[in-house]
C-alpha cells in the first residue's frame, strides 16, 4: 500500500510536470477542458471505454448487456469494428441522445487497404519505397474514412526477427532504421497533413512494446530483453511515429521483463508520455487490461483497471474493467482523479481534432462512401504497390522475363485461381471485400497474354494435405507448354494474428508437385505466396526462377503478370532474413561478432556455429534481384577522419550494366570496430532507391554524421564513441560491393 501511495504521488507530480501550461494550451485543450468540467466520474470512465460492435469480432467476444443503453448513458467512448456509414450513423445517433452528446470514435483495423486491398505490410516493406507505402496507406484511409471510420489500428511497427510469429506479415521486418522510416511514412499516409481531414484516419502505433520479440515466436508470449536492446532495436519505429504526429498508441499483449505492457509505467508514463512527450492517447489491446489477471500481476478486474490507469493506459478495449471499476477506484482513493482527467482530456482532444464535436456525422456521408469504395485511384495505388513488393529471388539463365510471344503457357498450382487468398490476413471481412474487385493470378495472366497465347491450367494439389492425385493432370498440362508457372505457398489464414507456427516450410505436397513438373524438363517459374518468410530449400535449389509474391491484394494478378513479362522490372529487396531451416531462428543480419566468430562454413567446430547446418541464411536481409544488373565502383570518402560536429560524404558510382531499365536499392552499412560494448557486424544506416536506364550511371552520396555513428551504451546514453568505423556499400546485407574505413576523432 505504501508503495502505491508513493506511486500515486509521483504520478501526480509527473502529470503536473508535463500537462501544458495554460498559456500554451491549444484551442483543443481548452475545448476538451470545457467538456471535462461538465462530466461526472461515470461519464469520464465511459469515455475511456471501448466496445466491439455487436456483430463482428477481431478478438474473443465478451458479453455486454444493452450496449445501446450504455451508449445513451454515456458509458461508451469508442466502438471498434462498426462498418459502413449506415451502421456508424446508428450508433452515433444513440451517442447524441446521451446527456453530454459526446460523439463516439469509430476504430478499425485498416491494415492494408480497406475494400481495395493492398499488399500485406511485410510485402510493402520490401519496396523500400516510402512514397508508394504512404500512398497505399492514404488509399486505405480515404476508403475507410468514407465508410464512417475515424481511426485505424495501424501501423503495426513491431520489429521482428522470428518468422514463426504469424504477425510478421503486419510489420516492416527486422531492421530498426528501415522500420522507423516505414512507420513514419505509414502514419503520414493514414493521417495526412491536417488532423481531421475528411479523407484521413487517425493512426495508432502498435503494439507497444516489443511484441515482435515473443519468446519462441509464439503469439502473445512473454518478452525478456535488455533495456539496451529495447531502445536500440524495438523502440525506434515507435519514436518515429511520434515524429510523424501519430494520434494514438496501442499497448501490446506481452509482458516485458515481467511487467505486462498494459500496466507498464516505464513504457507508458516514463518513456512515451514523459521522455517522448506524447500528447495523444493510449488504447489497450483487446482485453489486455483484464488479461493482466492471467499474467498474474493483478488478482481481479478492479486491480487490473488500477494497474492500467496508473501505468498510463487511457482507453480499455473490450475488458470492461475501466467502465466497471474506475469510479470506485477514484472514490476509494486508489486512483487520483487527475489521472482520469488526463486520460479523458487526451481522448476528447482527439474527438475535437477530428471535428466530431462540430459534426458527429462528418464521416457518415453515403454518397462519398459510394464514390470512394473501389475508387480507381486506389486500385492504381494497389497495383503500383504490389509490383514494387514482389521479390525476384532467383533467375537462372535469365528465364525471366517471359516473352509475350510464347505460344503455350501452363499455369499450375493451388493458388492460381484463388480469390480470397490474395487479400492476406487483415482483409477486412468486416468491410466485406467484393471478390469481383480482386484480380486473381489467372485473370492477370489472361489480361496480359490471353489473346496471344494458349493458357493451360491445372490445380495439381491443395495447399495443405497429402493428396497427389492431381499431379498426373498437372504433368500432362506442363508437357504441352513452352513454360510452366507454378503458384504455391501458404493459405492466407496461415499468417497473421494467433497464427504462429513451429514449421515454416511450404505446406503439404506442393514442393513434390514442383519436382514432378521439373521432371518434364520444361522451364518452371515458381511463385511463392505467403505472409512470412518460408523455408523452401528444394525449390531454392531446383527451380530455375522464383518470385516471392507474398499476398499482394486486389491487384495481385495484374502485378504478377507485369513482373513475369517484364512490364515491371522487379526492384524489391527482403526486409527479413529467410532462414535455411527453422533451427536457425532467430536469425538476422545485424548480429554480434562473438568471441568465436564463424567467418565461413568450413572451420565451424570451434566457432559460434551449428555442427549440422550453415550459419548463413537462405536469403539475407536486403537481398533481391532485378532483370538487369548493377555495378558499383569508385567509393570515395571526402575525409578519412571526422570530428563529432563534422560529416563525411561517401560517394560511389552505380551503373546499370544490364539490358533493362531498372531500380536498385543501395544500402549503407556501418560497423563500429571497437566499442565500449559489442556492436553488430553491420547496421543499416541509410539507403536509397535509384532508377537507372540500361547503360546509365549515377553517383550516389550518403552523408555520415554523428547520429549515424551513435548507439545506446550500457548506461542507455546515446553516444558516438571515437575510434575506427567500417563503411560498407551493399546490394544486400551480405553482398557488400564496396568498403572502406574512417576514424571518429575525440
Ligand atoms: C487484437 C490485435 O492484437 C490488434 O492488433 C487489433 O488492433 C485488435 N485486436 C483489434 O482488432
Amino acid at each position: 500500500m505504501k508503495r502505491n501511495n508513493f506511486l500515486i504521488l509521483s504520478l501526480a507530480i509527473t502529470l503536473a510536470a508535463y500537462h501544458p501550461l495554460p498559456a500554451q494550451e491549444s484551442t483543443f485543450d481548452r475545448k476538451a477542458d470545457s467538456v471535462l468540467r461538465l462530466m461526472t466520474l461515470e461519464e469520464k470512465a465511459g469515455q475511456m471505454n471501448q466496445y466491439n460492435d455487436d456483430w463482428n469480432a477481431t478478438g474473443p467476444m465478451t458479453a455486454k448487456s444493452d450496449m445501446a443503453g450504455q451508449i445513451r448513458d454515456g458509458r461508451v467512448g469508442s466502438i471498434l469494428n462498426a462498418a459502413g456509414t449506415a451502421r456508424t450513423r446508428t450508433w452515433q445517433e444513440m451517442a447524441m441522445q446521451s446527456r453530454l452528446r459526446i460523439p463516439l470514435l469509430f476504430g478499425q483495423d485498416v491494415i492494408h487497404g480497406y475494400k481495395s486491398t493492398m499488399p500485406i505490410p511485410l510485402a510493402e516493406s520490401c519496396s523500400w519505397d516510402m512514397e508508394a507505402i504512404e500512398r497505399a496507406a492514404r488509399a486505405g484511409a480515404a476508403e475507410a474514412s468514407a465508410c464512417g471510420i475515424h481511426w485505424t489500428f495501424a501501423p503495426m511497427v513491431d520489429i521482428t526477427r522470428d518468422p514463426r510469429w504469424g504477425r510478421v506479415m503486419e510489420g516492416a521486418g527486422e531492421d530498426p532504421l528501415l522500420g522507423a522510416r516505414i512507420a513514419y511514412a505509414r502514419v503520414k499516409g493514414y493521417q495526412g497533413d491536417t488532423p481531421g481531414a475528411v479523407n484521413s484516419l487517425m493512426a495508432c502505433a502498435k503494439h507497444y512494446a516489443a511484441y515482435g520479440a515473443a519468446i519462441g515466436g509464439r503469439d502473445y508470449n512473454s518478452v525478456d530483453m535488455s533495456d539496451r536492446m529495447l531502445w536500440e532495436v524495438y523502440l525506434p519505429p515507435f519514436r518515429a511515429t511520434i515524429d510523424a504526429g501519430v494520434g494514438t498508441f496501442m499497448t501490446s499483449f506481452n509482458d516485458i521483463n515481467g511487467v505486462p505492457s498494459t500496466g507498464n509505467p516505464y513504457l507508458l508514463r516514463d518513456i512515451l508520455k514523459g521522455q517522448w512527450g506524447f500528447e495523444g492517447f493510449v488504447v489497450s489491446d483487446w482485453g489486455s487490461v483484464g488479461e493482466m489477471i492471467n499474467h498474474g500481476t493483478v488478482k481481479d478486474g478492479y486491480e487490473a483497471a488500477c494497474s492500467a490507469i496508473l501505468a498510463g493506459c487511457d482507453m480499455d478495449m473490450e475488458s470492461h474493467d475501466f467502465v466497471d471499476y474506475l469510479p470506485r477506484l477514484v472514490n476509494e482513493g486508489r486512483v487520483p482523479v487527475a489521472l482520469i482527467d488526463d486520460a479523458v482530456r487526451r481522448i476528447l482532444k482527439k474527438k475535437f481534432e477530428l471535428g466530431l464535436f462540430d459534426d458527429p456525422f462528418k464521416f457518415c456521408d453515403p454518397e462519398r462512401e459510394q464514390r470512394e469504395i473501389y475508387n480507381p485511384e486506389h486500385e492504381a495505388a494497389a497495383l503500383d504497390m504490389a509490383r514494387k513488393s514482389i521479390v525476384l529471388l532467383k533467375n537462372e539463365n535469365q528465364l525471366l522475363p517471359l516473352s509475350k510471344e510464347l505460344k503455350t503457357i501452363a499455369f499450375i498450382g493451388p493458388l492460381v485461381k484463388a480469390v480470397k487468398e490474395n487479400k492476406g490476413f487483415w482483409d477486412n471481412e468486416i468491410a466485406g471485400v467484393d471478390s469481383n474487385f480482386i484480380v486473381t493470378q489467372w485473370e492477370g495472366l489472361e489480361n496480359k497474354v490471353g489473346k496471344t497465347a494458349r493458357l493451360l491450367y491445372a490445380r495439381g494439389c491443395d495447399i495443405e494435405g497429402q493428396r497427389r492425385d492431381g499431379f498426373a493432370e498437372a504433368v500432362e498440362v506442363a508437357a504441352q507448354a513452352d513454360v510452366v508457372i507454378l503458384s504455391i505457398g501458404e493459405h492466407r489464414a496461415m499468417s497473421g494474428e494467433a497464427k504462429s507456427t513451429s514449421d515454416i516450410s511450404i505446406p503439404g505436397v506442393q514442393e513434390e508437385l514442383l519436382a514432378a513438373l521439373l521432371e518434364t524438363g520444361k522451364p518452371v517459374v515458381v511463385l511463392i505466396n505467403a505472409g512470412r518468410p518460408l523455408v523452401f530449400n528444394y525449390t531454392a535449389d531446383h527451380a530455375p526462377a522464383i518470385l516471392y509474391t507474398w499476398w499482394l491484394g486486389c491487384q495481385a494478378g495484374n502485378a504478377i503478370a507485369d513482373v513475369l513479362f517484364g512490364d515491371y522490372n522487379p526492384s524489391a529487396k527482403l526486409t527479413m532474413t529467410f532462414p535455411l531451416s527453422v533451427g536457425q531462428i532467430p536469425i538476422y543480419y545485424s548480429h554480434f561478432n562473438t568471441g568465436r566468430p564463424a567467418p565461413d562454413d568450413r572451420n565451424r567446430f570451434y566457432n559460434s556455429s551449428y555442427i549440422d547446418l550453415s550459419i548463413y541464411p537462405r536469403f539475407e536481409f536486403g537481398y533481391g534481384l532485378s532483370y538487369t544488373t548493377f555495378e558499383y565502383s569508385n567509393l570515395q570518402l571526402d575525409k578519412k577522419q571526422l570530428k563529432t560536429d563534422e560529416t563525411i560524404t561517401v560517394s560511389f558510382t552505380v551503373r546499370n550494366s544490364g539490358p533493362y531499365d531498372g531500380e536498385e536499392i543501395v544500402q549503407l552499412y556501418l560497423r563500429d570496430l571497437v566499442g565500449s560494448i559489442t556492436r553488430p557486424v553491420k547496421e543499416l544506416r541509410d539507403f536509397r532507391k535509384i532508377s537507372l536506364k540500361a547503360g546509365e550511371s549515377m553517383v550516389v552520396q550518403f552523408i555520415i554524421d554523428k547520429e549515424k555513428l551513435s548507439f545506446y551504451n550500457n548506461q542507455l546514453q546515446w553516444v558516438a564513441e571515437p575510434g575506427e568505423f567500417g563503411v560498407m556499400i551493399g546490394a544486400s546485407s551480405r553482398d557488400i560491393r564496396l568498403k572502406d574505413t574512417f576514424v571518429l576523432l575525440d
